[in-house]
């Protein structure tokens, strides 16, 4: 078994990453972790009171990297919008893109656009991030982004019909692992369409097999076990940032902890679910998300079509003037 850990990550100096989520669980490991090995890293929080605890807890450990908060409520695509143009204002690069954030079997909630809370949070709020950062990134040179996804994508199942739980009974894990399957199927499909377009960034993606975190909230007998049989937040963090930082990860390559029931264990090569390679469905819910969250992806050289309702991603994501380094 591999035995991949802290030491073997790269130096990230002079790299800058963007971490959603990362004021508890495993987007706040990784962020540590990220900022211990020199990279500058943006700390991407909805809860202001929360981001600032995570921040000075950063920053107490005295870490070589520079620590910042943003802003960021993937459940609000103006939010989205409006994180990305300040960050564009304020950085010439984005290293790593971390989709970490996530929401796990809450009630039935909805997102400021109305699409259901899991779908809506998880997948379209980072697809609609991720968009809009696309020039960024790809002016970046060996620019990454990890999608965090998890072994609930093999009970999902895309429904065109319903993707925001609208027709049919609401169903917390159906609808956990539909937007989890969702996060893969993008991260897939995002590097098949990258590599079409000639761009050489890479889309990697990462589950954490079962981390004790703030995930299961409202998983009762799940959050009563988790600090028994769970990884610890540093643990469970590896998986991403293997995905994150090792040289040999290839674009679409997917990372989970090595042990027998990939639950735990250190980080290693994954498999994806079958639904998850489906490359029309996966070009379907790409396209679909696009009108969902009228955000297009501007891949080089290629125009984009302007959707409704109109929001130009490339704008604002656009890299300022000064050429990056
Ligand atoms: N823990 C596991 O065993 C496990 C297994 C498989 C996959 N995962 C995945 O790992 C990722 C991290 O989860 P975790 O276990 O570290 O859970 P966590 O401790 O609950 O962290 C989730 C983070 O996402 C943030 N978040 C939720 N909704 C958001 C929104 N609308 N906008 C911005 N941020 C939002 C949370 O912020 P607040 O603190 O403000 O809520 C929190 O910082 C998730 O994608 C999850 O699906 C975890």
């Amino acid at each position: 078994m591999t035995s991949w850990n802290f030491d073997e990550v790269p130096s990230q100096l002079g790299r800058t990453a963007i971490v959603t989520g990362a004021n508890s669980g495993i987007g706040f490991a990784a962020a540590r972790m990220l900022a211990r090995k020199g990279a500058s890293v943006v700390l991407a929080c909805r809860d202001p009171q929360k981001g600032a605890n995570a921040l000075h807890g950063i920053r107490a450990e005295n870490p070589i990297g520079a620590v910042t908060l943003e802003a960021l409520d993937l459940a609000d695509f103006d939010s989205v919008a409006a994180f990305v143009q300040h960050f564009a204002a304020n950085h010439d690069r984005v290293d790593l893109l971390i989709n970490n954030a996530g929401v796990m079997i809450p009630p039935l909630g909805r997102t400021r656009q109305d699409h259901e809370l899991q779908f809506g949070t998880n997948h379209l709020g980072h697809f609609a991030l991720t968009a809009r950062l696309l020039p960024l990134l790809e002016a970046t040179p060996a620019a990454r982004i990890v999608v965090v996804s998890s072994s609930a994508q093999n009970i999902g199942r895309i429904d065109f019909d319903d993707l925001d739980w609208r027709r049919r009974p609401y169903r917390p894990w159906l609808a956990y692992g539909q937007s989890k399957l969702a996060n893969m199927l993008f991260a897939l499909e995002l590097q098949r369409r990258l590599t079409a377009s000639g761009s050489a960034l890479k889309v990697t993606a990462s589950h954490p097999g079962w981390t004790s975190t703030d995930l299961v909230r409202t998983a009762g007998f799940l959050s009563f076990l988790g600090p028994l049989l769970g990884m610890t937040p540093d643990e469970g963090a590896l998986t991403t940032l293997r995905a994150a930082t090792d040289p040999t990860a290839e674009g679409g390559s997917y990372w989970g902890p090595a042990g027998i029931t990939g639950m735990s264990g250190p980080p290693d090569r994954a498999q994806a679910c079958s639904a998850a390679r489906d490359e029309a469905v996966a070009a379907r819910l790409f396209d679909e998300s696009e009108r969902l969250t009228g955000v297009s992806f501007a891949f080089r050289g290629v125009t984009a079509t302007p959707r409704a309702p109109p929001r130009a991603c490339t704008d604002s994501a656009r890299p300022p003037s000064r050429s990056a380094s």
